[in-house]
């Protein structure tokens, strides 16, 4: 063991941060649990896997990962630009768009900065205010689980830079329609970067996105990682005004977007009806769990996203108990949400199989 002291070496937000932590892989809890099959409910991702052009994508360029990827994405740019009606400098590609919201809010917020969210929204949020050595403000939601819109717009100082809104959000599963937002986007000064982040976008109500959202600042953050079936690629993007995205660009580390991330995406927008045809199958199966848990008296509110909240006093128990039947949901004590567990909405057997299991737990529970 070093006898340095690197806690005291590395800048001062270190001592304050914490990595990151994600679903548990189905390989450790075989292992844990010495059994052979599980089912991962933790990460949002699409359980349908990936499109098949998608994949087809990969296998044919995977020789060209001897070279490095087109630096600046210009082909899914492009392509995404059109999808969106706006030019191509209007587009900034991540690494995830985890990496798009981390660029930005680095970009914008240092030292003495402010950087608002909702309390129980997606936690990087906290994490790269923190990593930047901004001041987190963290507006209590109206109901525990949805972002107070009009606290959000109270809260905002001069000292506030960026304003994140995770619509709909994660872990909470709450939506405001578009309507909502730009309510809120009407009373952020214009000089104020927005982060609308859009994760879960494809999982939402047709009437929840109607409409146009403006303001000078605002940056639509979408990802390839649930709808689109590629989150082990690593690709999402960021839709806003250009010269903010020039800026922002300067942090952007050098080709980002890997070769068969961006080849896949760009196949992915081509298996548009493969996408939508997931996202249906997995509203109706969101459907089915929420009237079930609503049933089993455990269901924390409905959800727009792809996975939907239990709550119980006993989370971690039940947590424990659908682990050893090689089920893995998401733990939320990392939000402040110890009662409550995030599960993704699976492939109907997988889903049947958690329905199967979840009543006999439940009834060993103390309420
Ligand atoms: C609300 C929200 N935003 C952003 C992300 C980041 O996704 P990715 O970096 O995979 O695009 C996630 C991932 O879970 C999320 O839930």
């Amino acid at each position: 063991m070093s006898q340095i002291d690197w806690m005291e070496r590395a800048i001062a937000q270190a001592e304050r941060l914490h990595p990151y932590v994600t679903g548990k892989p189905i390989e450790i809890l075989l292992a844990e649990q010495g059994i052979s099959q599980a089912i991962k409910l933790a990460s949002n991702e699409n359980p349908f896997g990936a499109p098949p052009k998608a994949v087809a994508a990969i296998t044919k360029h995977a020789a060209e990962v001897s070279r490095y990827p087109d630096g600046d994405s210009r082909s899914l740019k492009e392509l995404l630009a059109n999808k969106h009606g706006v030019a191509s400098e209007n587009i900034l590609i991540g690494n995830g768009s985890s990496e798009v919201l981390e660029l930005v809010i680095r970009c914008f917020a240092g030292s003495g900065d402010e950087v608002l969210f909702s309390s129980r929204a997606f936690i990087m949020y906290s994490l790269y205010a923190r990593a930047a050595g901004a001041i987190e403000v963290a507006v209590p939601e109206s109901d525990g689980l949805t972002h107070d819109l009009d606290a959000m717009a109270a809260a905002i100082t001069q000292r506030t830079k960026v304003v994140c809104i995770a619509n709909p959000n994660n872990p909470t599963g709450t939506v405001h329609n578009y309507a909502a937002i730009q309510g809120l986007l009407d009373r952020v000064p214009d000089n104020v970067v927005v982060l609308l982040d859009e994760a879960y976008y494809e999982f939402m109500d047709e009437a929840d996105r109607q409409g146009k959202l403006s303001h000078p600042g605002l940056i639509i953050c979408r990802t390839f990682s649930k709808a689109f079936g590629l989150a082990g690629c690593r690709i999402g993007y960021g839709v806003g005004d250009a010269e903010i995205l020039r800026l922002v660009n300067r942090f952007r580390p050098p080709f980002n977007a890997n070769v068969l991330a961006q080849k896949a995406a760009l196949a992915a927008l081509d298996d548009d009806a493969w996408v939508m045809d997931k996202v249906a199958k997995n509203n109706i199966e969101r459907s089915r769990l929420e009237v079930i848990l609503e049933d089993l008296g455990v269901l924390a509110g409905p959800s727009f996203g792809n996975f939907v909240l239990l709550q119980h006093s006993q989370a971690s128990l039940i947590l424990q108990k659908l682990e050893a039947k090689g089920i893995i949901p998401r733990p939320l004590a990392a939000y402040g949400m110890p009662d409550y567990l995030r599960i993704t909405v699976g492939r109907e057997e997988e889903n049947d199989l958690l329905l199967s299991e979840l009543p006999s737990i439940l009834a060993e529970m103390v309420k």
